[in-house]
């Protein structure tokens, strides 16, 4: 799963879901309204409730598909794919082996599971090593390498503050590699070879492997200008993902698809409990991790080369799909989760809510003195059965900091309450 994501809910994942665990049980519906990574999604999912979870973000969406909504190994026919089975099994099984101890892939130890998912690593092999003799020729782009690489043709830049030069988000080499596995999916996807799954999968592990290869701070605003970090320089290589979680049950799960929640919402079933983890700050996620949807998309995309013609800002966005939420600006945060909870069938609301500093920055919306008060004032308001009202600290540490930024105890919270029928 994606680590580096600004409010990633892994560091206090226990302690949400022990207070889920409360006041709900397994096969219950929760709703997971703001997923990003799905780390809340997918704990839920291994804790045996059904989940419903919807984020802005595309790649939320593919990875929701494979992993939560998901319950079996796809089965990948490699022969229609054309992949030469016995030439790209080279050194599979060692992989796997080795992969037998590692958290989440126990499942390998029962027989089928194993052929099941050898299928996929031997599809990643061959998608590891595929060479451009190996695309057609309306399928030899080289739209990654060319528009974020210092090496490109379509790579310059030029700031608002005037410093200009070129795009650096991935080595020249990563970025050939970018254009010649997403060429290669685009190709099966274009020949109706992938199923939604097998497909969403694919993204999701491109997704997922290149954000650790990728040179950000963490998001994908920006580059470090001039030198590469260190982890941009390994060669991408897709990573097996764990499949212990993704088979754990058989309950039908629900995918929202980039839904404004404050639409989606009144689409969502009656459930028990609704977790709310809303943006913190202006800070919009659909420019901060464009990258990822990109990636996502960029096989459904009715012309590629329109998108890249049109980039825009120093990272290199098409605006076409950027959306503004309101859960980012000051003055429409509250009637914006006002509205998200008048809206939602839920007997229950559990809501996160952080008072650190993000980065270096300290002027941050909804996180003034009041922030709190004006949260603690809502979950008492008459939406929620008089005297439910719960607010329970968590401590943790601040290790995303920036700027030479020690890290920091803080402050994450809980805001729990009934919802009144
Ligand atoms: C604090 S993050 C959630 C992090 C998530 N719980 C995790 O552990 O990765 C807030 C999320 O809200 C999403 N978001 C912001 N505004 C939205 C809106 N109006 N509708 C749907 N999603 C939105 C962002 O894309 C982001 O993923």
């Amino acid at each position: 799963m994606i680590q580096r994501y600004l409010g990633n809910k892994n560091s206090i994942i226990e302690s949400i879901i022990t207070e889920v665990q409360k006041l709900c049980k397994p096969g219950d519906l929760i709703c997971d309204i703001f997923s990003g990574t799905l780390s809340v999604s997918m704990a839920l999912k291994r804790n045996g409730f059904s989940v419903v979870s919807n984020d802005i973000n595309k790649f939320s969406y593919s990875f929701g598909v494979a992993y939560i909504k998901n319950n079996t190994i796809p089965h990948f026919d490699l022969k229609s794919l054309a992949i030469d089975e016995a030439k790209s099994s080279l050194g599979v099984d060692d992989i796997l082996f080795n992969l037998k101890d590692k958290e989440g892939f126990s499942f390998l130890e029962e027989k089928k599971n194993y052929m099941a998912y050898k299928k996929l690593a031997v599809l990643l092999h061959y998608l590891n090593h595929v060479t451009t003799s190996e695309l057609p020729r309306k399928h030899k782009n080289t739209f990654f390498f060319d528009t974020y690489t210092p090496d490109g043709k379509n790579s310059y830049y030029k700031s608002l503050r005037g410093t200009s030069g070129k795009r650096q988000f991935f080595t020249p080499e990563n970025g050939k590699r970018i254009d010649l596995i997403l060429n290669k999916i685009s190709e099966w996807k274009h020949e109706g070879l992938l199923n939604e799954i097998q497909y969403s999968l694919l993204v999701s592990i491109l997704a997922e492997s290149l954000e650790k290869v990728s040179n950000t701070q963490g998001t994908f605003h920006d580059f470090p200008r001039g030198a590469y970090d260190s982890r941009a320089l390994k060669r991408l290589f897709l990573r097996l993902p764990p499949f212990d979680e993704v088979i754990s049950t058989k309950h039908k799960h629900i995918i929202g698809k980039e839904r404004d929640s404050l639409e989606f919402i009144k689409e969502v079933p009656p459930h028990k409990l609704i977790y709310i983890d809303p943006p913190y700050n202006f800070r919009q996620y659909t420019s901060y991790y464009f990258m990822l949807n990109l990636i996502c998309d960029y096989c459904e995309m009715a012309s590629p080369k329109m998108y890249f013609n049109n980039v825009e800002f120093v990272r290199g966005q098409n605006l076409e799909k950027d959306f503004k939420s309101t859960f980012c600006q000051n003055h429409l945060f509250i009637p914006s989760l006002e509205q998200l909870i008048a809206d939602a069938k839920t007997d229950f609301v559990i809501m996160s809510y952080f008072n650190g500093r993000n980065h270096s920055n300290n002027k941050i919306p909804m996180k003034d003195e009041n922030g709190i008060d004006k949260i603690t004032s809502l979950f008492k308001s008459k939406m929620f059965v008089k005297g439910s009202f719960k607010m329970k600290p968590i401590k943790r540490m601040n290790y995303q900091s920036f700027n030479g930024h020690k890290a920091q105890e803080l402050n994450e919270y809980l805001f729990i309450a009934k919802k009144k029928k």
